[in-house]
């Protein structure tokens, strides 16, 4: 009998949460990750970082290791509480997000989420895709709350937020330092 705290996510366990098509017509898989994607989560991330100045992190600044990406993708993979999602198209990833929240008790019915999408498959609905799985994945587990901070002149964020139902509650000075510049972040939740 396996223990649990040592299972590790696989190929056999592959789990598909949805498969849409894009606005141009390509196939879009919603799946959550496995250990044998940690390569190429992190290159993802040390590209994407450098395709806009939107994110916590620039082009190359995503520092962990495969293993430690390894034992990352385990960890989220066992915990209920949240949800990593790899949107893959021909096999490439073209999109990461995540929900996440707490397990304390009295704020457990709270959630975070966070999204990306590569730029050359920017506003072709990936992101929407994405983020109707997010919703549900809340939803199903028995949130109240979803809150997420958006650069404020991250236009494209706002209108997929705006989109789905998100409201702005608040803003957070200068909290982003872009190459010397500050900026906003405006903070955002919609409760389901
Ligand atoms: C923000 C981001 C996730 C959006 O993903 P996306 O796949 O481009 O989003 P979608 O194609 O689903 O578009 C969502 C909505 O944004 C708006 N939108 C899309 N493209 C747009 C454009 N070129 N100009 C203005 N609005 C646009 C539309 O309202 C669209 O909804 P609609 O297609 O129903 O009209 C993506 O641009 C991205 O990863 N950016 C860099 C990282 C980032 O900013 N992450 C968010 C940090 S808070």
């Amino acid at each position: 009998m396996y223990n649990e705290s040592y299972y590790k996510y696989t190929k056999d366990d592959i789990m598909i949460l949805n498969k849409v098509s894009s606005k141009n017509d390509e196939v879009l898989i919603l799946r959550k990750p496995i250990i044998e994607d940690a390569k190429s989560i992190i290159e993802y991330l040390n590209k994407v970082g450098g395709e806009s100045d939107n994110l916590l992190f620039g082009k190359d600044e995503f520092h962990l290791t495969e293993e430690q990406e390894m034992e990352y993708i385990n960890k989220v993979n066992k915990d209920t509480n949240a949800l990593m999602i790899l949107g893959l198209i021909n096999n490439e990833i073209v999109g990461i997000a995540q929900v996440y929240g707490s397990n304390r008790k009295r704020i457990v019915h709270n959630s975070e989420i966070a999204i990306s999408v590569r730029k050359k498959y920017w506003s072709v609905g990936i992101g929407s895709a994405i983020m109707s799985e997010l919703i549900r994945f809340a939803r199903e587990s028995g949130k109240k709350n979803i809150s997420l901070g958006v650069k404020a002149n991250n236009q494209k964020a706002l209108k997929l937020y705006e989109k789905f139902g998100f409201q702005k509650i608040g803003i957070h000075k200068d909290y982003f330092n872009i190459n010397g510049t500050y900026h906003d972040k405006i903070l955002m939740m919609l409760q389901i």
